[in-house]
């Protein structure tokens, strides 16, 4: 069966920037820099962006698309075809694994933007004190708000009927999306959402530049982000937060880029449109993403209050302080309901990516049909998701092993399969054939020491300031996640033996 291919650049390069642009562009990044100091984040970010972003990028791109032109989408394929050795499949496992993982619970908070959009358009939302200048009494009611949505419990979360509806249809908009197949689905959406969500957050970010209170203006909020403290260039704590975003907001190390890219024709440009795409993000992320909860946020309550609502819990800037800010303004629930709409746009072309993998898995290793491998990819996400609608802490823990760690070493594992085991020359090619522009020498040096050397320094940071941390935890709701995530591990690597097993075929026709 002939594998799909994308049908144009432009659709190529807009569901690429999709799978990057989500809610980590909007949440995770604000939340990220303003708890590491503004100004101070941003020096490590744009030396990793350079270091380890941009070069990951062209390295997944390329092992995509070759995996591709050989019929494969998937890491536990991909590496046994550059690397011939057994444990190449097992490592390939992550790259099934983790975007599973990580879109158990992305999908579910993407589910709160949408329910949450929802609340906004049909105005069921509380208002706020006029004017209130203390942020604690201020945020009260949209706090209560999101805690009723979610809701609360110290081992056993109960969250509201309404949120767990809305998670079932969004899974359905993301099955429904994804059963129309590469450019019949996700690239016809993304042509639409692209555009969408940029303009969305441009409008937004207009409004948010007018805010001004007695405590400040929202150009306030840019000077926090934007003055470089380079005294902190020595914070190890700052390196491991600026690195992480890098590959989270990327979507680097996650197997999602290289699926994208295995439907790219092999001769086809892979420079340029991942640059094109990796500028696309950074453009969503510190232009755009940065000029809306943290300037909101300096504006009305000054920079200390602002950064000790992010540094409070994960969703308070995005969930509760800038939908409590606009709620102030005129036509505020309207805004609420624009803020919460780009978030479900970016969330939900994210989502697409993230479920892909398994699904292309599915399709090129078990040869099921398209709709086959949607259904049981959403299955095994909805099942697996009642872990982190139900059980407290499953979301944060299943965020630090996939979302965090995992990245990194898998990102050092496809630095080392394609730049030395595939061979450096061959890797180099493979990047720049068919390309608009040709990369520049120096990054191939970079991918080939500097990156890797980087990543690794990078995990034996995190060995060395969690490790402990991890071992002693006792929570059994944490032990429960882990147990059940090893569990899925193994469950991936049965799929990719058996797998094997029915493939002989293939390799004569080689
Ligand atoms: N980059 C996405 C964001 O910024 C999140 C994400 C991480 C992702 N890894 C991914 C999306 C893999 C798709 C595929 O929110």
């Amino acid at each position: 069966m002939e594998r799909e291919r994308w049908a144009t650049r432009i659709g190529l390069i807009l569901a690429m920037a999709g799978n990057a642009v989500g809610l980590g562009n909007f949440l995770r990044f604000p939340v990220q820099a303003a708890e590491n100091g503004g100004g101070a984040f941003m020096v490590p970010y744009i030396v990793s962006l350079l270091l380890i972003g941009i070069p990951l990028m062209w390295v997944e791109w390329a092992i995509g698309r070759y995996g591709g032109s050989k019929g494969h989408g998937t890491t536990p394929a991909i590496f046994g075809l550059l690397w011939k050795n057994n444990l190449s499949k097992v490592v390939g496992v992550f790259g099934l694994w983790i975007p599973l993982v990580v879109i158990i619970y992305y999908l579910y908070i993407e589910s709160w933007t949408l329910g949450f959009a929802i609340k906004f358009l049909l105005g069921l939302v509380p208002s706020v004190p006029a004017n209130g200048t203390d942020p604690d009494t201020y945020l009260k009611p949209f706090r209560e708000f999101l805690t009723a949505y979610v809701g609360t419990g110290e081992d056993i979360i109960s969250p509201s009927l309404y949120a767990y509806g809305v998670f079932l249809i969004t899974a359905l908009i993301n099955v429904w999306i994804l059963s129309k197949g590469v450019s019949g689905g996700i690239e016809r959406f993304a042509k639409i959402a692209m555009p969408t969500l940029f303009l969305l957050a441009v409008i937004l970010v207009v409004r948010v530049f007018l805010i001004e209170t007695e405590h400040g203006t929202a150009l306030e909020g840019l000077n926090f982000l934007w003055k470089p403290d380079l005294s902190k260039l020595t914070d190890p704590g700052v390196w491991i937060a600026a690195s992480g975003q890098i590959f989270f907001t990327l979507s680097l190390g996650f197997g999602a880029i290289i699926t994208y890219a295995s439907y790219i024709r092999r001769n086809q440009d892979i420079t340029l449109s991942g640059l094109t795409a990796a500028s696309l993000n950074e453009t969503a992320e510190v232009v755009l993403g940065g000029s809306l909860a943290i300037p909101a946020a300096v504006a009305f309550f000054g920079v200390a209050n602002a950064v000790a609502i992010a540094k409070s819990g994960a969703f308070n800037l995005g969930f509760i302080s800038l939908p409590a800010i606009f709620a102030n303004m005129p036509a505020g629930t309207f805004l609420g309901f624009l803020w919460f709409f780009l978030l479900f746009f970016a969330g939900l072309t994210s989502s697409l990516a993230l479920m892909q993998p398994l699904i292309a898995f599915f399709e090129d290793e078990f040869g099921l049909s398209r709709k086959h491998s949607v259904l049981i990819t959403a299955g095994i996400v909805f099942f697996s998701a009642h872990l982190v609608i139900f059980l407290n802490r499953s979301l944060d823990e299943m965020d630090f092993w996939a979302g965090t760690i995992g990245v990194v070493f898998f990102g050092l594992l496809e630095l080392v399969i394609f730049m030395w085991l595939f061979g450096g020359s061959r890797a180099w090619e493979e990047i720049n054939r068919g390309g608009i522009i040709k990369v520049p020498r120096f990054y191939y040096y970079i991918m080939r020491y500097i990156t890797p050397l980087f990543l690794i320094i990078l995990l034996g940071a995190w060995a060395f300031e969690y490790v402990p941390k991890v071992l002693s935890e006792t929570h059994w709701t944490v032990w429960v996640t882990r147990f059940y995530i090893g569990g899925l591990f193994l469950f991936l690597t049965l799929l990719v033996f058996v797998a094997e097993r029915r493939k002989p075929k293939e390799v004569v026709c080689e």
